[in-house]
């Protein structure tokens, strides 16, 4: 299978903290796989602008190294990247004053897409989207890309939400989740939405539970005093696992496009019921042979921050009343896995005796590493001695499946990129997406905040604090093993 590469239309963008660690580590690279591949035409540019004084060639280093280092990891082709290179520009612009704007807003070419990536701080947001405007580069076809946290609760998203609609319409607001832009997330809607097979069964009748996981060994690094800030609640949960619930569990849109999707997302998370006290776990790392524990990395030591959540979580509405969802998040943990767990009952009524052992379905979709899919199926048991019964797994691997189109697939940012520039908004949070699930979070948070809550130590490298596997079994359930 050969993979398809449409090109984009020919663009300007602009990268507001095009020096900053996201431009180097994912925006740049990413533009760069998608120059080679062929999508990114050579009659695009892409501005950097950021506080700093350079020059494009000390730019076009800055850039060229950011490749080296993060980019693909098959060999660069060198005389690309030097075509590449070509097509960067620099400007030092002052986001809270004048300096750099005219000159930014000389280089723009009007005739072609224009986007603006604010790869910054929140709290600049208001003021680029403002100098923007004032400085006659926003039109009414041009986009704007902000990046997550997008506030840190609902006072605060709802006050960047009305920064940016003062100079921009909604539909030129291109909110990031990178979970959106995975394959694998994505694949979640061909699965739902493609097949005839699991949607008759996708509710609260067939299926006893859903579980999500998304576990990681990488501990808070040097990303301490943002992270002592967030907690794993504000950093995954509110935006990465909440996307991913919502499309595990959303009605299907009448089409796949932007608002019909985004529709349909906002009505799970508007039905989210409040999450109990006691349907929470809340852990904090201690330390392993190679690192420190979570309090070295942050300012405070006695730091009451999540790395690990766990929770139960229920939907009312007539899909899904009755049918409860366990998420799960942390740092540091025995592996790195993101994986979806459908739990199917039991059959009504075994007919094969007591014997035979109590068996049922369970899908789990991978989506990152080794994507796949797997579906358990109960058969006999091979051999003589009776009907016994075994559960045995239907694994597809995507990457044996579809082979070379698996391995190419671009990465979250670099599909995002193009969909901004495509202008297709569907893998996009809208701003009221954005605040239903502030909305949902914050009394969670303050509970914590009212109550004083101490999370609980867990091990470097263990599944997380025991309570997580406590509050699971208290309804009867185990969580599934975190493996690679
Ligand atoms: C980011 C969080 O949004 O997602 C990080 O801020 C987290 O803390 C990361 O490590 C996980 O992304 P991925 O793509 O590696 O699963």
């Amino acid at each position: 299978m050969v993979s398809r590469v449409i090109p984009v239309d020919p663009f300007d963008l602009v990268i507001f903290g095009g020096t900053g660690d996201l431009a180097r580590r994912k925006i740049l690279p990413g533009l760069f796989r998608r120059f080679c591949s062929g999508q990114m035409s050579s009659e695009s540019k892409i501005i950097g602008a950021a506080r700093g004084v350079h020059t494009a060639e000390e730019f076009s280093k800055i850039v060229a190294s950011a490749i080296h280092e993060f980019g693909s990891s098959d060999a660069i082709d060198e005389s690309v990247l030097a075509e590449f290179l070509t097509r960067l520009d620099y400007v030092a612009v002052d986001a809270r004053g004048d300096t750099g704007w005219t000159e930014l807003a000389g280089k723009i070419r009007k005739n072609l897409v224009n986007a603006f990536y604010f790869s910054v701080g929140p709290s600049l947001f208001g003021d680029l989207a403002e100098r923007l405007k004032r400085f006659e580069m926003a039109d009414d076809d041009s986009r704007i890309v902000v990046e997550k946290p997008f506030g840190r609760d609902l006072a605060t998203a709802k006050a960047l939400n009305a920064s940016l609609a003062k100079h921009f319409d909604e539909t030129q607001i291109y909110r990031i989740d990178h979970y959106l832009g995975k394959e694998t997330v994505q694949n979640l809607m061909a699965v739902r939405f493609g097949n005839m097979l699991f949607e008759p069964l996708w509710n609260s009748q067939y299926i006893d539970h859903i579980q999500i996981t998304v576990a990681e060994t990488v501990g808070v690094g040097g990303r301490g005093e943002y992270y002592d800030r967030s907690g794993a609640m504000r950093d995954m949960v509110q935006n990465h696992l909440m996307q991913l619930l919502c499309l595990i569990a959303m009605e299907p849109p009448a089409k796949f496009e932007p608002d019909a999707v985004r529709d349909e997302k906002l009505k799970v998370i508007r039905a989210l019921e409040p999450v109990l006290p006691h349907h929470i776990v809340r852990g904090q790392y201690g330390p392993s042979e190679d690192d420190d524990d979570f309090r070295t990395h942050v300012e405070d030591s006695s730091s009451k921050t999540e790395s690990f959540i766990a929770m139960k979580m229920a939907i009312s509405n007539w899909r899904w009343a009755g049918t409860p969802f366990y998420l799960r998040t942390g740092k540091r943990l025995k592996a790195r896995t993101s994986e979806i767990t459908v739990v199917f009952k039991d059959a009504p009524h075994s007919i094969f005796g007591a014997d035979a052992g109590r068996h049922n379905n369970e899908l789990r979709i991978r989506l990152q590493p080794n994507e796949g899919m797997t579906l358990d199926v109960t058969i006999k048991e091979p051999g003589p001695g009776g009907m016994r019964l075994v559960d045995v797994p239907l694994d597809m691997a995507f990457a044996d499946a579809l082979g070379d189109n698996a391995i190419d697939a671009p990465d979250a940012y670099e599909r995002l990129i193009m969909d901004v520039i495509r202008g297709n908004q569907t893998l996009f949070m809208r701003g009221d997406e954005v605040e239903a699930a502030w909305a949902w979070t914050d009394p969670i948070i303050e509970g914590w905040q009212a109550r004083g809550e101490v999370p609980k130590t867990y091990d470097s490298g263990s599944e997380g604090p025991t309570d997580a596997m406590a509050m699971i079994a208290r309804d009867g359930r185990i969580w599934r093993e975190i493996k690679r």
